[in-house]
């Protein structure tokens, strides 16, 4: 059946988690999917079956209940819905190590909806134990299918290129590349697919996206939280391979690509991929002009203390892990040759808080007086991706009454307030265009290889010079002084986040 916009809807579709019992099952998936089938946006036969060492269906039922109750947007569920959704839910006990027990699997499948429209293998486990799986998927030929049989998995997707290839080679070895749909959740992000509707559904923009009207585009991805209990992950990843790898060259992608010539996930999705293609290299002995790393040392955030990342609960006290990173990148085309990206990100940073601010060119002269105070803030266009969800619109205007002044001043759009409607989760998004087959808001393996590559020459001038200044930013701070040179150098510089700006002039709490 197609709906409105033209898509398949499935009227069957079987979703198998490896993973049921673990974290990401219990707070992103299974609310997830709550709340399509509460959106009535799940097929109209709906059968999951959870898979774990130990498992029986009560148990993950009430785990999965649980999770709802904790991290579903709508908060806790009736009764009578969740026993509803519940039906849809089995439990599979099976060590998925071992190759002999996918016989025992396939028979589960198969006596349930064995003709679905979908069958969808989300591996939500370690990287480490994708092959195992996938291999063991085959073994049975649960792969063969290849129009209904798909599998999703989720970063880390490695940790340098020649881990990111390997598990690749694993999966690819037998599933089709377009069976394989591999997540970034930002792009699930209702904030982030309109970067597209702005772009190319609208006349205004383009004819001043490019390097004639834009200074510079900085990327601010900010967290207020530390490590959490992520320790033994993130001990091992850092904020480049967490966070600028995947989310942030994917924003940075959908803010440069080309228009594509359709809306279909292979035009998006090349279109995508030029963009990494035409990223200047970044030599080994120039990665200090091109990146910089910090890690927080302790600090306030909203007037309560914080440790420093090396007291964090299971962290080495001698961490060289980065838990901020700022990179400069430039892109070798037509639109943006000499336009600089940078992107940023961290933990415990000022304020929780997403943007993109397209900070456009100076006007050629000024003709107002001195005194009128043009230019005290640069025209930018800021998408706002998180808290607020919208965009900004900063330009000049005169203030009424004489004598001639100009003031900055901020022409708003509030999804909220347009649409007056929730947004769905971004998991929700991704778990229903998977079941329907919708491959445009996932990555293609040519991509992922495109960002590892892209970010190599930094991972390893990191990996072999231990940073000397560590920790080099209090906790609830912008991050590191060495950050603000690497785009002073440029004459350019951070601007606070739009949100944060705000909040700074009405927050009164203490700070360090
Ligand atoms: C994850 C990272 O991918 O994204 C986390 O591993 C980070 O470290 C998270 O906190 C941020 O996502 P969101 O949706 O909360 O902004």
């Amino acid at each position: 059946m197609l709906d409105s916009n033209g898509l398949q809807h499935p009227q069957s579709a079987q979703l198998i988690l490896f993973g049921a019992m673990g974290d990401l099952a219990w707070r992103l998936v299974g609310p997830a999917l709550f709340n399509l089938f509460l959106d009535q946006q799940l097929p109209a036969q709906f059968s999951l079956v959870g898979i774990d060492r130990k498992i029986d269906t009560n148990q993950l039922c009430q785990r999965w209940q649980d999770g709802v109750v904790k991290f579903s947007r709508r908060g806790a569920p009736s009764a009578a819905d969740w026993s509803a959704f519940a039906q849809c839910i089995d439990a599979h006990t099976m060590d998925i190590r071992d190759k002999a027990s996918y016989a025992a699997l396939k028979q589960v499948l198969n006596s349930g909806a064995d003709t679905s429209d979908a069958q969808v293998f989300y591996l939500a486990i370690p990287p480490g134990l994708f092959a195992a799986v996938a291999e063991g998927l085959a073994s049975v030929g649960l792969h063969r299918d290849r129009s209904r049989c798909r599998v999703v998995v989720e970063k880390p997707l490695g940790d340098s290129l020649a881990a990111f290839q390997e598990i690749d080679r694993s999966l690819r070895a037998h599933f089709k590349e377009r069976q394989i749909y591999r997540m970034d959740h930002f792009l699930g992000k209702e904030t982030v697919q309109n970067i597209l509707a702005m772009r190319f559904a609208n006349p205004i923009f383009e004819p001043i996206w490019n390097r004639r009207y834009i200074d510079h585009i900085a990327v601010t991805v900010a967290e207020d939280i530390g490590v959490g209990h992520r320790a033994g992950y993130y001990e091992h990843a850092g904020a480049l391979r967490d966070m600028v790898q995947n989310h942030l060259l994917q924003l940075m992608c959908l803010v440069a690509m080309e228009p594509p010539v359709a809306y279909d996930a292979d035009d998006i999705r090349n279109k995508k991929l030029d963009v990494l293609r035409a990223c200047r290299q970044i030599p080994a002995d120039e990665v200090s002009s091109y990146a910089v790393r910090g890690q927080y040392a302790k600090g306030w955030i909203e007037g309560v203390a914080v440790p420093g990342y090396r007291d964090e609960a299971d962290i080495d006290a001698h961490s060289n892990v980065e838990t901020y990173a700022a990179v400069k990148l430039l892109v070798d085309n037509w639109r943006w040759q000499g336009v600089p990206f940078y992107l940023r990100t961290g933990k415990r940073m000022a304020a929780a808080v997403s943007e993109i601010s397209i900070r456009f060119r100076d006007i050629p002269h000024n003709a107002f007086p001195a005194t009128t105070g043009l230019n005290s803030q640069p025209v930018r266009l800021v998408i706002q991706m998180q808290p607020e969800e919208g965009m900004i619109l900063k330009f000049m205007a005169k203030e009424p009454g004489s004598p001639l002044r100009l003031r900055p001043v901020d022409m708003r759009f509030s999804y909220c307030e347009a649409f007056k409607k929730p947004s769905p989760g971004a998991y929700e998004t991704l778990l229903r265009d998977v079941l329907q087959g919708d491959a445009t808001l996932f990555m293609r393996s040519d991509q992922v290889a495109a960002a590892w590559t892209l970010l190599m020459p930094i991972l390893d001038a990191w990996t072999a010079n231990p940073a000397p200044d560590f920790p080099n930013y209090p906790a609830g701070t912008w991050g590191p002084e060495a950050a603000e040179r690497l785009v002073a150098r440029d004459g350019s510089a951070w601007l606070t986040p739009s949100h944060a700006e705000s909040r700074e002039v009405y927050d009164c709490t203490p700070h360090d």
